[in-house]
């Protein structure tokens, strides 16, 4: 069969990877992709947002799935773009459509399907500039440190914690009343703070049925020790170590069962992957947020450790029959680490070119923002490449990945040489 990939990724490129290894795969498309994905597939260079660009692609290609890497097109409806239309309805599409989609574009929605299910999450309340005074009064009646979330997408940036009363105070203002993160801060939650090592887990729905994937942690700042600016993600590790199977076995029970039956409940049709961000608390598991995608560089980690054949597991989300797919894991523990442009996540060059990364046989090279110039692969972006390993455990498939990194290079090249410091 003939597929398009939307995404210009790691992510993207972790899928196409994948895909390809199948005997079921004809024709292989990614709409805009990268270096990487030229490599295993054709690139088109439609924006995941040119809902009728993707339209003609799909026809002239004859595709016959789409799958959606980033949240986007998800949350200004391409799913439903798709039903709506008497040529696409047939072509599958995994992600969910608009409503559920609402999980990751409004934290408020999210906030509120998680009460309304009873699935354990932090305790919040949402405000509007009509309502900021009441805003203060909540705040105070908290303990530091405050969690300010903007209700719509706002590129990973849409989350402050403050540790200071006053502080809070004026981001909630600068959020609500001077629009600091643009109409996605129209509405902002506030929530209490949970004190806990995060991971995420992932889960793929058919609509009826699911499968739990594998755990993975990702470790967002830019500095070592997690300290600096927030980026897209750093690196990953799969599985996390402490999700042993009694934890596993509450985060079945409490979140990810609740989440489906609630989709089903509240008549949100879902066929994707679910991303749960989770946080532990002491032994217990809650809820952070909602993804209606796969993480990066998570999926980097999550896709080399599933042994079935990729294509196969879509077909049976989009005919719903994945409860008769049996998932098979790699057991060993997968990594990443994310190189990334000198500056990033603030200002940074591209079109760098890259070097070294071609006869790599001891990890695998997933590229991120790259691109081919006059025959040259280079920079596009600020994370650039992740480099996978797998090991019988975390620090093993780690020091593969780093010596994989010796032998790459471009100019102002930056990575984190301390993930997994926390486990
Ligand atoms: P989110 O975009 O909702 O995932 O939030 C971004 C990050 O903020 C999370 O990955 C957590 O590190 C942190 N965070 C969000 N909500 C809370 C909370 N209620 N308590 C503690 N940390 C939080
Ligand atoms: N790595 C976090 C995310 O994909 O949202």
């Amino acid at each position: 069969m003939n597929i398009l990939i939307l995404g210009s990724g790691g992510r993207e490129h972790a899928i196409a990877w994948k895909l390809k290894q199948s005997p079921k795969l004809k024709d292989l498309f990614i709409a805009p992709g990268n270096a990487g994905t030229a490599d295993v597939g054709i690139n088109i260079p439609i924006g995941v947002n040119d809902f009728e660009g993707i339209k003609n692609a799909v026809l002239l290609n004859k595709v016959d799935m789409v799958i959606v890497g980033p949240e986007d097109p998800l949350v200004n409806g391409i799913h439903d773009f798709f039903l709506d239309d008497s040529e696409l309805r047939g072509i599958p599409v995994i992600g969910p459509q608009k409503a559920a989609a609402s999980l990751e574009g409004s934290k408020e929605f999210a906030k509120e399907f998680l009460f309304r299910h009873n699935i354990p999450t932090a305790a919040y309340k949402s405000f509007t500039s009509n309502d900021l005074e009441e805003g203060y009064a909540f705040l105070e009646t908290l303990n530091s440190p405050y969690v300010l979330k903007a209700d719509g997408l706002a590129a990973g940036k849409g989350v402050l914690i403050l540790k200071d009363l006053q502080e809070a105070k004026d981001e909630l203002k600068a959020m609500l009343v001077d629009a600091k993160f643009g109409n996605a801060s129209a509405t902002v939650v506030i929530e209490e703070f949970l004190d806990g090592i995060e991971l995420s887990v992932f889960v793929l729905s058919d609509g009826e049925g699911y499968k739990v994937l594998p755990t993975a942690k990702d470790y967002k700042r830019i500095g070592e020790g997690d300290t600096g600016l927030n980026t897209g993600g750093m690196g990953a590790i799969s599985p996390v170590p402490f999700a042993d199977k009694v934890f596993m076995d509450k985060i079945h029970r409490r979140i990810v069962k609740p989440t489906v039956e609630g989709l089903k409940k509240d008549n949100l049709p879902y066929k994707g992957f679910i991303f749960i961000g989770l946080i532990k608390v002491g032994d217990d598991p809650f809820v952070i947020e909602y993804n209606v995608r796969m993480g990066d560089p998570e999926t980097e980690v999550v896709i080399p450790r599933i042994k079935n054949d990729l294509v196969e597991v879509f077909q049976a989300v989009a005919n719903q029959t994945l409860n008769t797919i049996d998932l098979q894991l790699d057991e060993r523990t997968a990594t990443t680490v994310m190189l990334v442009s000198g500056g990033y996540p603030e200002a940074y060059e591209k079109g760098k070119e890259i070097s070294g990364f071609e006869d790599i046989k001891d990890s695998v090279v997933f590229h991120a923002g790259t691109d081919i110039r006059d025959g040259k692969v280079v920079t596009n972006g600020g994370r650039v490449m992740a480099i996978t390993s797998l090991g019988t455990n975390f620090q093993d498939a780690l020091k593969v990945s780093y010596q994989t990194i010796e032998k790459i290079h471009f100019d102002k090249m930056n990575y984190r040489k301390d993930i997994g410091f926390d486990l």
